[in-house]
């Protein structure tokens, strides 16, 4: 009886770590990121050079190596991915991998702290957590200079870059009581107070696309280890029934 005790309260033990952890974020979204939806990763690069590269980098990434991956042309990539320049002023070249221009000096001086490259954020924060993230930003007049705060990323110091998309949205908050009985005014809601380009199913979309392009770059090899994955398991298959028969075979005689 004990020992099962200790293995239900084993079991249950990371869930309510997972649960305090994440407890009072909003927005708590959860996506599927489909590897074969190219189309989509194509959207989220675009995104991403036109909306966050001006401060962040993906320095373990190639453009034409993205193209590559993602299906799109070379020429394609040179026209729609590629905007900076490199320090002769020439195009940056299709093979440079994709960093942007800002020093990091000139970023702490512009934001307190210095962008950090998202390369490999997909892993360290998770997909869910991004696609929050992104969707979480909402009016803090408190917040200087930046004017909004998120639900997610508490006190951030990134501005709501994508505000022309989005729209402005302002909390709807909820008084709750913890376990320990202490109150806390907690975000249960956003109300839109400024539309924005986008429409709100379209705008989900639009982040999901750029969360999906975050998750292939911080594992462009996913696709190919899972296809190698299969054939693997595939190739043994077929070596086992082969081996079998070859065992019969030998043992045929001895028996
Ligand atoms: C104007 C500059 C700027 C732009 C443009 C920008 N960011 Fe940021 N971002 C920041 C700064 C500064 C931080 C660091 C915030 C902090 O730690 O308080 C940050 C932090 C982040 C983080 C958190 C990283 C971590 O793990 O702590 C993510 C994720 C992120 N940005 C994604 C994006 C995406 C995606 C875009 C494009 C839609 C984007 N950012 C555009 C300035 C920018």
């Amino acid at each position: 009886m004990n020992k099962v005790l200790i293995i239900v309260t084993g079991l249950l033990l990371p869930a309510i770590g997972l649960a305090a952890g994440g407890e009072y974020a909003y927005p708590d979204d959860k996506i599927e990121i489909d590897w074969s939806d190219k189309a989509a990763m194509q959207r989220g690069a675009r995104s991403f050079v036109n909306y966050c590269m001006g401060c962040h980098s993906a320095s373990y990434s190639r453009y034409n190596r993205v193209g590559e991956d993602l299906g799109i042309p070379e020429d394609l990539v040179r026209e729609n991915l590629i905007f900076t320049t490199e320090a002769s002023g020439a195009k940056t070249k299709v093979g440079a991998l994709m960093k942007n221009a800002m020093t990091p000096e000139y970023a702490e001086q512009a934001f307190g702290i210095v962008p950090p490259d998202l390369s490999l954020v997909a892993r360290s924060r998770g997909v869910d957590w991004l696609y929050n993230y992104l969707r979480g930003f909402y009016v803090d007049e408190i917040r200087d200079g930046l004017g909004v705060n998120n639900g997610v990323f508490a006190n951030v110091g990134m501005p709501h870059v994508l505000a022309d998309l989005q729209g402005l949205q302002a909390p709807k908050y909820q008084t709750v009581t913890d376990s320990n009985g202490n109150e806390h005014e907690v975000i249960v809601g956003f109300d839109l107070i400024k539309p924005g380009s986008l429409s709100k199913s379209e705008y989900d979309q639009t982040i999901h696309d750029l969360v999906a392009f975050l998750d292939y770059i911080a594992e462009p090899y996913k696709q190919t280890r899972k296809n190698v994955g299969t054939g693997v398991i595939i190739f043994l298959l077929a070596f086992l029934v082969l081996a079998y028969f070859l065992k019969k075979e030998y043992w045929k005689d001895v028996h």
